[in-house]
């Protein structure tokens, strides 16, 4: 018997998760300097760590021989000051992707339903094929921000999840409080609603669960580090829901899932508001500045509040993109998500974002098609 007679049925219909390309990798393969190559395909924050974060991880090495403290006391207890949340609502896992995958063996198994958008961030649906449950996917609208309604009517009697990033990916775009509001009161009570807010900091206003959480709504908000605290390398990120659900989470969460340093790192970052606002100004007028310069090339952008741009190329996205990465710029293709004619530009520094849109005049200018 082979490996593949063996597997779980359910592991043959999941899709494989494309990360970006890492700058070594296309160095490699093109034969380029990694210092002439920027990477703009994974949505990491280009001004690199917070600095407090970056001192806390390092002088926390020292302890490495010893396993992390498992209930994460310090960084939850911070948290939970900071947010006016109890302790017993947060839980700390090794990224907010690996919450998915937590709820996932709480939830799911093959009869059940997961209500998601299509597209939305791909780990949702990993997550539900791998548990052999089945996605319900419901086209985004038009505008290519997601249909609540939409998602309220594929609820049915089998549904135990409802998969929401606010902002999305690969759209940035977003829901208000109103309509979050309106839909976690439709929300049937077998249902629990799983608020993705891995962007949320670059938000002007981000809409607030908690309430709801709070007043018995099933729910969880998902959050990470790996965004504006620039820690996406360390695996660090927390939840908020009601005791009960955090309790069932930190159950099925692997013993000591995330590191001495990032546990310190995250500790620190939680306090570094000059870091988080220097970068939500930076991020903003980045976005600004990608935006202006790509509506300038007659080319399309969607209307999103995080730090990416999803810009629609048409039929040659495929041959932008390649030819890009071969002056060094790795954006994102986002075929794997249905947008075959887009591609997803990450929000780099003020030199980044100028180097690429002088590179897309050029690939774009009438000589060169
Ligand atoms: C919507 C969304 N959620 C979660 C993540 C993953 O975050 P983490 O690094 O915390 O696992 C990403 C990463 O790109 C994302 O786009």
């Amino acid at each position: 018997m082979n490996y593949a007679q063996m597997l779980k049925p359910a592991i043959a219909t999941v899709p494989v998760y494309e990360p970006g390309k890492p700058i070594e990798v296309v160095a490699r393969e093109l034969g380029l300097e990694p210092d002439c190559i920027a990477k703009m395909a994974s949505n990491e924050n280009p001004f690199g760590s917070s600095p407090k974060a970056l001192a806390a991880a390092s002088k926390a090495l020292c302890g490495a021989w010893m396993y992390p403290e498992n209930s994460a006391f310090y960084l939850r207890s911070r948290l939970a000051e900071k947010l006016g949340v109890d302790f017993s609502m947060l839980s700390i896992c090794a990224g907010s992707n690996e919450f998915l995958y937590l709820l996932g063996d709480l939830f799911l198994a093959p009869g059940v339903e997961v209500v998601m958008s299509r597209p939305s961030f791909i780990t949702g649906k990993i997550v539900t094929l791998l548990y052999g449950a089945t996605p319900v996917e419901v086209p985004l609208r038009k505008d290519l921000s997601q249909d609540l309604d939409g998602l309220l009517a594929a609820i049915t009697d089998k549904t135990r999840l409802v998969y929401l990033p606010d902002p999305n990916n690969p759209t940035g775009t977003v829901c208000t409080q109103a309509e979050l509001d309106r839909f976690i009161a439709a929300l049937p009570d077998h249902v629990v609603l799983v608020y993705d807010e891995a962007y949320r900091e670059y938000r002007k206003e981000m809409p607030d669960l908690i309430p709801h959480i709070r007043a018995g709504k099933k729910g969880i908000c998902t959050r990470t580090f790996s965004k504006i605290y620039g820690l996406a390398g360390l695996r660090v990120g927390y939840s908020i829901s009601s005791p009960e659900l955090a309790e069932l989470v930190n159950r099925v969460r692997p013993p000591f899932n995330v590191s001495v340093p990032a546990l310190a790192a995250a500790l620190a970052a939680v306090d570094d508001e000059e870091w988080v606002e220097k970068c939500q100004m930076l991020n903003a007028a980045g976005l600004a500045q990608l935006r202006e310069g790509l509506c300038e090339m007659g080319l399309e952008c969607v209307n999103g509040e995080a730090n990416f741009v999803l810009v629609r190329f048409g039929a040659s996205a495929m041959d932008i993109f390649a030819k890009l990465q071969q002056k060094g710029w790795i954006v994102r293709p986002v075929r794997n998500y249905g947008l075959p004619e887009y591609l997803r530009i990450s929000v780099g520094t003020p030199e980044q974002n100028a180097g690429i849109l002088d590179a897309l005049r050029e690939l774009l200018a009438p000589s060169a098609l």
